[in-house]
């Protein structure tokens, strides 16, 4: 029997900006591998435009037929498209882990997900099988001549820039241990030729349970580690990014709590074991980078936080915009996520934490309210006070709903722009790339992939990021879909084909 929806559902559902079905739509499996020139492109390649967009997320959301439980289960998949002369080159490729060798052989999955994603068999098949699968499907990260997939319980997998092909495990040139995680956020400081302070890219590893050492690691742009330091904190500790400033590394300790015995039981996911306590409080943990000074512990409001926006130095004080959830997201019992409810699903909102650090306080205030994920800026101003802000909103002001714009924050003045992809367009993360002859900080192009559901198919946008309403400049149009992704980074080398003189 079906139930009818209630007056109220019916009117909420009315002013949705996005069909459920088309929504579904974007997270097919991608199972096959591509490569060609775009050559289905509205608009012209802005010459300036030089370098290869990199973009990594789950490919397969089912293995030979069963439906992962959640995308963050999912198979890495790395997407590059390379630009030169006003031409596009595209190519997709599955990271060859250990897992998803074994499983597409087997035709079956053999490990369980640490969202929830489990072995056929029922729980006596997940009993006590901690295993993990090391998926390498959260970020891609170009630094010191390597191309490297990111997932932040374990170590990087190497991979050709060009061909995509997967070169095996990375263990940092013997930093790394086998199993020893490697975040899936590193931070890259631009540095500063003013104080001959080179860039480095900034990363972590986190070990937890009933206390957390986090360990962070600098890199010089050669990719050979400057220096290494961590420190130790009192509690269990969920951190999936962190920020930077000139003289700290900034994490945010969310007040949740791990219960392993549903996932040791076989009953859930390692993920789903994770338990939030709106009473607590966040700790908000500064670690100094001269790898010698005490860590500082600031208390701010409950709230779980996946990703920062960025942070800085100022007038005696660190600020830190981040994009804040009222409760940990999570499903229901026995839902996978086709069947979420978003209206249901805590939404993110950006908030700037201003952190005196002489009497150890912390001030908040709401920056932007309508839901967002996924933020970008200058990667000339991360860890420095910065103008602009660029993030994947909602169509609508208010509720939750899926990524379907881009929203432009002007933090000096508050004037915000939107361009929206709505009914049927949804977005994932923005990546800001600077003009080479860049004047200002907004002087630039917001690259995003978009899924397409009248197409069925994905498109690349690129956007004009000194006026983002007036919509793409270019769209190129792929031949497929790009199941919906995660994180991403563009680099000024081209690694596409050969261009013909
Ligand atoms: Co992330």
């Amino acid at each position: 029997m079906q139930t009818l929806p209630s007056p109220q559902n019916a009117d909420a559902r009315s002013t949705l900006s996005f069909d459920m079905d088309d929504w579904r739509g974007g997270y097919r499996s991608q199972p096959e591998e591509f490569a060609y020139w775009i050559d289905d492109i509205e608009g012209e390649i802005p010459i300036g435009l030089e370098g290869t967009l990199f973009r990594n997320g789950p490919g397969l959301l089912d293995i030979h037929g069963q439906t992962i439980k959640h995308p963050f289960d999912g198979d890495g998949m790395i997407s590059s498209i390379a630009f030169k002369d006003g031409k596009a080159y595209y190519r997709n490729r599955f990271v060859r882990t250990e897992g998803y060798v074994a499983e597409q052989a087997a035709r079956k999955p053999l490990y369980r997900g640490v969202f929830g994603t489990q072995k056929p068999g029922g729980w006596l098949a997940n009993l006590f099988d901690l295993k993990l699968k090391n998926i390498a499907n959260t970020h891609v990260i170009y630094w010191g001549g390597k191309l490297l997939a990111l997932w932040e319980a374990a170590e990087p997998h190497r991979l050709h820039p060009e061909s995509l092909e997967t070169l095996g495990l990375d263990y940092l040139d013997g930093l790394l241990e086998p199993g020893d995680a490697f975040a899936a956020h590193p931070k890259i400081d631009p540095g500063d030729p003013a104080q001959d302070r080179e860039p480095r890219l900034v990363n972590f590893s986190l070990k937890t349970g009933l206390s957390s050492t986090i360990r962070i690691h600098e890199f010089a742009p050669s990719g050979d580690r400057v220096t290494s330091y961590q420190q130790s904190i009192p509690g269990f500790a969920f951190m999936h990014d962190c920020m930077i400033t000139p003289n700290y590394v900034i994490f945010f300790q969310n007040p949740v709590s791990f219960n392993p015995f549903p996932f040791l039981l076989g009953l859930k996911g390692a993920g789903e074991c994770v338990e939030f306590n709106p009473k607590a409080k966040t700790n908000i943990i500064l670690i100094p980078r001269d790898g010698e000074s005490p860590l500082q512990s600031i208390e701010a409001p409950a709230g779980f936080v996946f990703h920062h926006v960025n942070a800085f130095e100022q007038d005696n004080k660190v600020f830190v915009d981040s994009i804040v959830y009222e409760d940990f997201p999570s499903l229901d019992e026995g839902m996978t996520f086709e069947e979420v409810d978003f209206s249901k699903v805590p939404a993110g909102q950006v908030w700037r934490f201003e952190l005196d650090l002489a009497a150890n306080t912390c001030d908040y205030t709401c920056l932007i309210a309508r839901s967002c994920e996924f933020p970008a800026l200058h990667p000339g101003r991360v860890g420095r006070p910065y103008r602009y802000l660029y993030i994947g909103a909602a169509h609508n002001s208010s509720g939750n709903a899926p990524l379907q714009a881009i929203l432009k924050r002007d933090l000096e003045t508050g004037e915000e722009q939107l361009w929206s992809e709505a009914p049927r367009g949804f977005m994932s993360e923005p990546v800001f790339v600077p003009h080479p002859n860049g004047q200002t900080e907004d002087d630039g192009w917001l690259l995003a992939l978009i899924y397409n559901a009248a197409r069925r198919c994905s498109d690349l946008i690129i956007l004009d990021a000194k006026d983002i309403s007036q919509g793409p400049i270019v769209r190129l149009k792929l031949k497929h879909h790009v199941p919906y992704g995660l994180h991403g980074s563009f680099v000024a080398e081209y690694f596409g084909p050969a261009l013909a003189a």
